[in-house]
């Protein structure tokens, strides 16, 4: 189907390897050779797994899980770019077609300190999963789709809640941030929440649970570079880290 026209490329690849949590870690040289251009990254990385066990070596770990883009299980650090050089798109992805031949791909996990890495490529993403049980849930019956419609909600805000549930919870925006912060998640999931009416009664409790959890995993503080809205696949805007923060101070007050 491919036909003998279609486009191959031989690239040179530095992937990090590391056995174990407690391991330093290392970049190992591998080739990938005759690729198809129209193959996706993860793709790519599956044939160069299969090559490895084929000369009977231990193939690479890395996460995957949809490959089109909704689960957030891809991560990877692709020529120093969270989920590689292209804007909004996830590693799953990302095809060969963008690289040229004779290219060298460096790949390496995710690094922040609230991700530890567990093995090769794989970190452990666990934190945002505690984020989420402090708060990223309503509590109230909404009841079925019919129940639920019946709360007017304004297009404005509505469009909003939308684009800040688009969140995958990938970790995109922590790995690209120079202070590994999580304000871009977080934010995405207290937003969601708070612009719509059923997220109302949780509102303030929701957005100090968060916050403090986050902080309580080792996420480093916001410096607004505006590095993980660009790094983010689902572009992600900026102005819900304004409103969480608005949020968390108001909440902080109330509280008091
Ligand atoms: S905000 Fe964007 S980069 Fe961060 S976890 Fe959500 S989808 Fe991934
Ligand atoms: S594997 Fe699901 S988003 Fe990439």
């Amino acid at each position: 189907m491919g036909g003998a026209s279609q486009k191959t490329l031989n690239l040179k690849l530095k992937v990090w390897r590391q056995k174990k949590p407690q391991d330093k870690g290392f970049f190992m040289d591998y080739e990938a050779k005759g690729i198809s251009a129209e193959a996706s990254f993860l793709e790519m990385l599956d044939i160069m797994n299969e090559d490895l066990v084929k000369r009977g070596e231990e193939p690479v770990e890395f996460d995957h899980d949809c490959r089109e883009g909704i689960c957030g299980m891809c991560s990877l650090v692709i020529k120093g770019s969270p989920h590689g050089p292209d804007r909004a798109i996830t590693t799953c992805q990302l095809h060969m077609r963008r690289f040229k031949d004779g290219d060298t791909i460096i790949i390496e996990p995710f690094r922040a300190k609230a991700f530890p890495v567990v093995k090769d490529l794989v970190v452990d993403r666990s934190a945002f999963d505690r984020i989420i049980e402090a708060g990223g849930y309503i509590s109230v019956a909404t009841g079925s789709a019919q129940d639920a419609n019946a709360i007017l909600v304004g297009k404005g805000k509505a469009d909003r809640a939308f684009a800040a549930a688009a969140c995958i919870g990938c970790g995109a925006c922590v790995a690209a941030c120079k202070n590994a912060s999580a304000s871009l998640f977080v934010s995405a999931k207290v937003a969601h929440l708070a612009l719509l009416p059923q997220g109302q009664v949780e509102r303030n409790k929701r957005t100090l649970s968060m916050v403090r959890q986050m902080d309580a995993e080792g996420f480093g503080g916001c410096t607004n570079t505006g590095a993980c809205e660009a790094a983010c696949p689902k572009e992600i805007s900026l102005e819900n880290i304004a409103m969480m923060n608005r949020d968390f101070l108001r909440a902080s007050i109330l509280e008091s």
